[in-house]
């Protein structure tokens, strides 16, 4: 039997194929091949259209079913990992009313600031385990009170793995996990947060029904399983965020345990069983995707939005000039130059309000630039190094709420690719990390696994993980990381 994971990024669409008996991945693909855009109309706007992801789930699906050993008739399930915090809002029809307003977009910090304080701040922290933020709620509110006309015609807001759900299934569900990154889940009740809804002016009918991470979520309907060339008794078993998909791709799942990513945005993610928050929101707690037969457990999120994002962001400023350097040569250039970066300083903050700097934003910044010394290389390593450093400013948030662990796990992808990104992770943070052969697409397909019942638990979810490699920071380049970590700070006043 095989397992269908999607992973709907800011960037492309992944899709994965996994074969239960082996645990191993027989087939992956994303599409598109370039970064998909994101709308920004206004600074600090960031949207895209819904409808695109799920031409970017059928083109994927196309190209994966096309292969010679592909047997899509052997997919028995879905699962679904999905960018968090986007707002999608739909009609009766499900069609879509406005563009997604994605999970960088800063429009909403003030609304939230606001219910903040108005709602009070300990009440909030306690029920919400945030401020209410720039989330979901936040983000529909800005809605409400701009596009009055709009807000009128929704039938259901949703995330945008709610969407996919709604354009395989053609029910309209969502899960508590996915309530918890929009701040509308109440962790004292276990419930939709009421005082929230009611602050602002939100109808209980609008949050779609509520099905569990794991289990049947729906069956596919016969419209997307003739689209997509699926059997038609395919459901779908599993729906998380695309952090807590993270965690469980890298068998993340119990307190004490912490996995990273460092794609468009970057993230610690550390598992806890407790009710933790940091109380200026600096990092925030969501419900994770617990096990089915354990306790509930959270994710504290640690997340610095310019990752990938200001890499990529230089490459296609290169890509202008007519020349399209691949990130490994560029990986080159950056490890060609030592440690801190003969000065450089970058600040990798130029994708939308930051949570860890309390929802500011700063825009990117470089500092110390010399003419006369600084080449390519330099703003390649400057701008890894200044990623890792921001990751470790809330790191040492994470720490003082009491986050404790061994080892971090992160998927050998993305940044995790570049040796130089590695070393700095490893020796700035001080902790040893696990680098798995696995991504986020490959980590829905386990977990529908488990929705599905053909993986009784958790290590029979993960019997096909492999570990890559384990990088130890080396007393030989702690010192000289702390000093480029001190002189990365020292700019941050
Ligand atoms: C996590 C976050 C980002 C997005 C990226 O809180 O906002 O990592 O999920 O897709």
């Amino acid at each position: 039997m095989y397992l269908l994971g999607l992973d709907i990024g800011s960037s492309s669409t992944k899709a994965s194929i996994l074969d239960s008996q082996s645990g191993q991945c027989i087939a992956s693909t994303h599409y598109p091949k370039t970064e998909l855009s994101i709308t920004s109309e206004q600074a600090g706007f960031a949207e895209q259209d819904p409808e695109v992801w799920w031409q970017c789930v059928q083109a994927a699906c196309k190209a994966l079913f096309a292969l010679d050993h592909v047997d899509a008739s052997l997919i028995k399930a879905i699962g679904i990992s999905y960018q968090m915090h986007g707002l999608v809002c739909v009609d009766k029809a499900q069609q879509v009313l406005r563009p997604s307003i994605i999970w960088c977009d800063s429009r909403a910090v003030n609304i939230g600031q606001q219910a903040f304080a108005q709602l009070g701040e300990q009440r909030c922290l306690q029920t919400l385990l945030n401020s209410p933020g720039n989330f979901t709620a936040s983000k529909l509110k800005w809605v409400k009170e701009n596009q009055p006309e709009i807000f009128e015609k929704i039938d259901k807001f949703m995330l945008p793995g709610d969407f996919i759900a709604m354009k395989l299934t053609g029910e309209v569900t969502t899960t508590a996990s996915g309530l918890s990154e929009g701040t509308l889940w109440d962790f004292e009740k276990q419930d939709i947060a009421e005082h929230l809804m009611q602050h602002y002016g939100f109808d209980a009918n609008l949050i779609p029904t509520i099905v569990p991470s794991f289990g049947a979520q729906g069956q596919i309907s016969a419209q997307s399983a003739n689209l997509l060339g699926l059997s038609p008794d395919v459901q779908v078993c599993y729906r998380a965020g695309d952090q807590p998909n993270n965690a469980l791709s890298l068998n993340v799942m119990r307190d004490g345990e912490i996995a990273a990513t460092a794609g468009t945005s970057g993230v610690i993610y550390a598992v806890t069983d407790k009710n933790a928050y940091d109380p200026k929101s600096r990092v925030n707690t969501f419900k994770h995707v617990s096990e089915p037969s354990q306790a509930d457990s959270n994710g504290v999120l640690l997340c610095v939005n310019g990752t990938g994002r200001l890499y990529s962001w230089i490459r296609s400023l290169l890509a202008e000039t007519g020349q399209n350097p691949d990130y490994e040569s560029l990986n080159t250039l950056a490890a060609g130059v030592p440690i801190g970066s003969e000065g450089l300083v970058v600040h990798p903050f130029g994708n939308g309000a930051e949570r860890v700097l309390e929802n500011q934003n700063p825009g990117g910044q470089f500092h110390h630039l010399d003419f006369n010394r600084h080449q390519l290389g330099h703003l390649m390593r400057a701008s890894q190094e200044g990623i890792v450093f921001a990751l470790k400013y809330g790191f040492d948030v994470l720490k003082n709420m009491g986050v404790q662990g061994e080892v971090i796990r992160a998927g050998k992808g993305n940044m995790f690719l570049s040796p130089v990104f590695r070393e700095a992770f490893v020796n700035t943070c001080q902790i040893p990390v696990e680098l798995y052969q696995t991504d986020g697409a490959e980590g829905a397909a386990r977990g529908a696994g488990l929705g599905l019942g053909v993986f009784k638990n958790r290590d029979e979810m993960v019997a096909g993980l492999k570990l890559n490699e384990c990088i130890e920071p080396a007393s030989d380049k702690v010192v000289a990381y702390q000093n480029a970590y001190q002189q990365w700070l020292n700019k941050m006043a």
